[in-house]
């Protein structure tokens, strides 16, 4: 029944794991949001627009009030003035920013660079809007001092790989830093690279940036690829509360660009959702506005996750996986081959049937990140572990794999 371009796609792993994690009491780590709530003061404030009446639709490209608080945000971390009502448009979260742009850029037949292991969703909107995909392999890191451009121990692509993805018929290349699953932070080496390459190419860049501000090594900071030379005027900047603010369900998100594609991003927003819901718009623009409590809910949220970082890494690395650490958003990619209580679940390296067969050995589930990948090997020998949690969750979820790894009895 379900249309060619998208019945190859199938339903998504999170909602297989999440039937297998509810089926076997299993503590989730397969989903990627937290089990903790969002700042007071974002709540509060969604209450107070609730009660005060803004219930209608909203302005189709976004409230005044947000389009102006994210333009001031973007400001201060790009250092670059913006024009809120020409250049933000304000979606139902990042998700919906994914598939406007793709929907409102992409010409069918033309071609769209993608990094993989990439997020779900990007595969699907490239195939909605009649694209096709190019990809460029994210490699596991081989130990040297350095891999291509990036980091000591980051993931890596061949710069190579990636000159020969570019060819005449390259529309856009679709960046997401800091990366899910990975947790790699691109470098500005490999931004740079992928710059001058849209400008010979001509190619618009989309950023998917929804964990910007989720970055755990100081000398890896988050860098902005429309800030880069030239960039500015062909970057599509994508972000979102959910992440940020642990408000994964408000589903805010926007887009941020040139006059030109942000006409583009809207050309597709306003048939897909016209606006988003109106009190939400209202609460997160008076939240942000609240600068001070802001930084202070993001540094506060930073810490904890850096803290569930270590806690989850170390676990995973005592019982033999080997971890991948990642220096941004919040999951952990782990080699599970190493670990003896793999060997019962898979022969063969099969994330896929790891990660089925985990709720019910182990009471934990994870993700296998081969759904992540086109060339699906890739990803066999890794699993992916979700850190945005409770500390008491992590420590069950490690008590847990710990009795399973090691074969103690749960009282010993
Ligand atoms: C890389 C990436 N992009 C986009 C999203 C979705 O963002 P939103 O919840 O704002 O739609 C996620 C959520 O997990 C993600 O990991």
């Amino acid at each position: 029944m379900t249309a060619q371009r998208l019945a190859p796609f199938g339903t998504t792993i999170f909602t297989e794991m999440t039937l297998l994690a509810n089926k076997h009491g299993a503590v989730n780590l397969a989903q990627g949001f937290p089990d903790f709530d969002g700042p007071a003061f974002f709540l509060d404030a969604a209450a107070d627009a609730l009660r005060s009446g803004q219930n209608q639709y909203a302005r189709m490209f976004g409230l005044p009030a947000l389009n102006r608080a994210i333009a001031e945000r973007w400001q201060r971390a790009a250092d670059a003035p913006i024009d809120p009502d020409a250049q933000v448009t304000v979606t139902s979260g990042c998700t919906e920013a994914i598939a406007a742009a793709m929907l409102g850029l992409v010409n069918p037949g033309d071609e769209v660079i993608l990094f993989e292991p990439f997020y779900d969703s990007y595969r699907a909107c490239v195939a909605m809007a009649g694209g096709v995909p190019r990809i460029v392999t994210l490699r596991e890191p081989t130990g040297a001092a350095r891999d291509g451009l990036a980091a000591r121990g980051a993931f890596w692509f061949d710069p190579d790989e990636l000159r020969r993805a570019f060819t005449s018929r390259t529309r856009v290349v679709l960046v997401n830093t800091p990366h899910n699953p990975t947790g790699k932070v691109f470098t500005r080496e490999e931004l740079a690279l992928i710059a001058d390459l849209c400008e010979r190419h001509n190619a618009v860049a989309v950023t998917d940036e929804v964990y910007e501000h989720l970055t755990f090594e100081p000398d890896q900071p988050h860098v902005r690829l429309a800030t880069l030379p030239g960039m500015a005027g062909r970057t599509l900047t994508l972000s979102s509360l959910g992440k940020t603010f642990s408000l994964t369900g408000w589903k805010i998100g926007w887009a941020i660009g040139t006059p030109d594609l942000t006409r583009a991003v809207r050309a597709a927003h306003q048939f897909l959702t016209f606006a988003t819901a109106t009190p939400l718009q209202a609460a997160a623009a008076a939240a942000l506005a609240r600068t001070d409590d802001c930084e202070r809910a993001v540094a506060g949220l930073v810490a904890d996750l850096r803290a569930g970082r270590e806690l989850l890494s170390s676990a995973l690395e005592r019982l033999g996986f080997r971890v991948h650490t990642p220096a941004g958003a919040y999951f952990v990619l782990a080699d599970y081959t190493g670990c003896p209580g793999a060997r019962g679940l898979v022969g063969e390296p099969d994330d896929a049937a790891f990660c089925r067969g985990l709720p019910a050995a182990a009471g934990v589930a994870a993700v296998p990140p081969s759904v992540f990948y086109q060339n699906r090997e890739h990803g066999s020998r890794l699993a992916r572990f979700a850190f945005c949690k409770r500390p008491e969750t992590l420590r069950e979820a490690v008590r847990r794999l710990e009795v399973w790894a090691t074969g103690r009895r749960a009282d010993q």
